[in-house]
């Protein structure tokens, strides 16, 4: 196989995590919300769909879309179980929601998420008068009763956004002062939105705080492209023998920006351009080009701000035939798949030299040629991951099930076709 080169623009689809949240509080807002460059995914979707059946008259996804809020406190009790597919965001911060709601939901999911934990949402959410049903053991399916719920001033375990955000959805629901430490900041798209959207929500270092609102003003966002897919290219481009290339629009709030903080630590090339600011988030362009890599390792503070590219990172580090040590990142274990297990024992299918830690993973420097069949779980992270890997110099490798991408970024075979030759 030639070396790999790479060229181009790309503008990777839109944010995720912001997705999740325009949504959701456009449905909540009174008046009409106009939302722009939504990613349009597998998960977004189940987030549309969970509020069109508490009764919100979600459009389907489009470039440009216009969301009529039904106010806070204006879902109705669905007639049917909430499918939230694989998506744990769309479950925990709905939860959430709809615990500070007059009526009781069921929460479903596919069996990925069947099995992911649930309990740290329901704990604080039950402090605060909320009840919860479990069927098995932690997981969906979970019915939430909900109620008026009452302030509350919690202490979370883990660094999470998607607790932090149920908490915050909840009181903001429920018009009650509520506080939240985390052990090192999360990413705070919530508190952003909410913000720009009139609530009074104060950051101090890891400690958040929104106090009581009556009511939520609509928003007009321009949903900026997703750090963490944006991500892959980074890598790529990283990793090529030759070439440049350009991302546009990329999301750069600093609690996104670990992966990239890795990777000049890393020693890569890479320029960021701040550009512009849309519903409180910083927006900009990457320019990266080839770069020797060298070892590091990440730990436990640095965790939440990259939490969703470690697996990225380790495949990168394999293809640079690099070391890389992981620490601190139990969490992993709790995604989608069981990341830490779905990137030693895939990196191990292809050749490489990794081994799994209780809570991260170490890949050993090789300068094996990789090669060989993954299989990623049904994880659209892992799926490409290894994609990235394989299209890495000389590295052939093939991943089972691509199609699982669509759960983020559906169309990322095709972008990845197109930048690199
Ligand atoms: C997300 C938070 C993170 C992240 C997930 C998206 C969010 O999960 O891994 O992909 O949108 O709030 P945790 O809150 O479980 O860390």
């Amino acid at each position: 196989m030639a070396p790999l080169k790479v060229s181009g623009t790309i503008r990777v689809p839109g944010d995720k995590s912001i997705s999740h949240r325009s949504l959701i509080l456009a449905a909540l807002s009174e008046g009409e919300s106009r939302v722009r460059g939504i990613l349009d995914s597998e998960d977004v979707r189940a987030t549309a769909e969970v509020l069109r059946a508490l009764g919100v008259a979600i459009p389907p996804l489009a470039s440009d879309m216009r969301v009529k809020g039904v106010g806070l406190r204006g879902l109705h009790q669905p007639r049917r179980a909430l499918d939230c597919a694989n998506s744990g965001t769309t479950t925990r911060l709905l939860a959430g929601v709809v615990a500070a709601h007059p009526f009781s939901a069921r929460f479903e999911g596919d069996a990925s998420l069947s099995r992911r934990p649930m309990k740290r949402i329901a704990e604080p959410l039950t402090y605060m008068g909320a009840q919860f049903e479990f069927e098995h053991g932690d997981g969906l399916p979970m019915t939430v009763h909900g109620v008026d719920l009452r302030s509350v001033d919690w202490d979370t375990r883990t660094s999470s956004a998607q607790v932090k955000s149920a908490i915050l959805l909840a009181g903001l629901v429920s018009a009650v002062e509520v506080r939240v430490t985390e052990k090192a900041p999360s990413r705070d798209h919530t508190e952003r939105m909410l913000r720009a959207m009139g609530v009074d929500v104060e950051t101090d270092g890891n400690k958040v705080c929104l106090r009581p609102a009556r009511t939520l003003s609509p928003i007009e966002i321009d949903v900026p492209a997703d750090p963490s897919s944006a991500a892959f290219f980074v890598a790529l481009a990283t990793l090529a023998a030759e070439g440049e290339l350009t991302l546009r629009d990329v999301c750069l709030n600093p609690t996104r920006t670990g992966f990239l903080a890795a990777m000049v630590k890393m020693g890569a090339q890479l320029e960021t351009t701040l550009s512009a600011r849309s519903g409180g988030e910083e927006i900009g362009s990457l320019r990266i080009r080839p770069a020797r890599l060298t070892t590091i390792s990440i730990t436990e503070a640095e965790v939440p701000s990259l939490i969703d590219e470690l697996p990225l990172l380790a495949c990168t580090a394999a293809g640079a035939g690099i070391d890389l040590e992981i620490t601190g990142a139990s969490e992993l274990r709790v995604k989608e798949s069981d990341r830490i297990s779905a990137v030693v024992q895939n990196l191990r299918a292809v050749g490489a030299n990794a081994e799994e830690l209780p809570d991260g993973l170490r890949v050993h420097s090789s300068r094996r040629m990789l090669s060989g069949t993954i299989d990623p779980r049904g994880d659209h992270r892992i799926a490409m991951a290894f994609g990235i890997l394989s299209a890495a110099s000389g590295n052939q490798i093939t991943v089972t099930n691509p199609e699982c991408v669509a759960v983020s970024y559906p169309r990322f075979w095709e972008d990845l076709g197109r930048v690199a030759a």
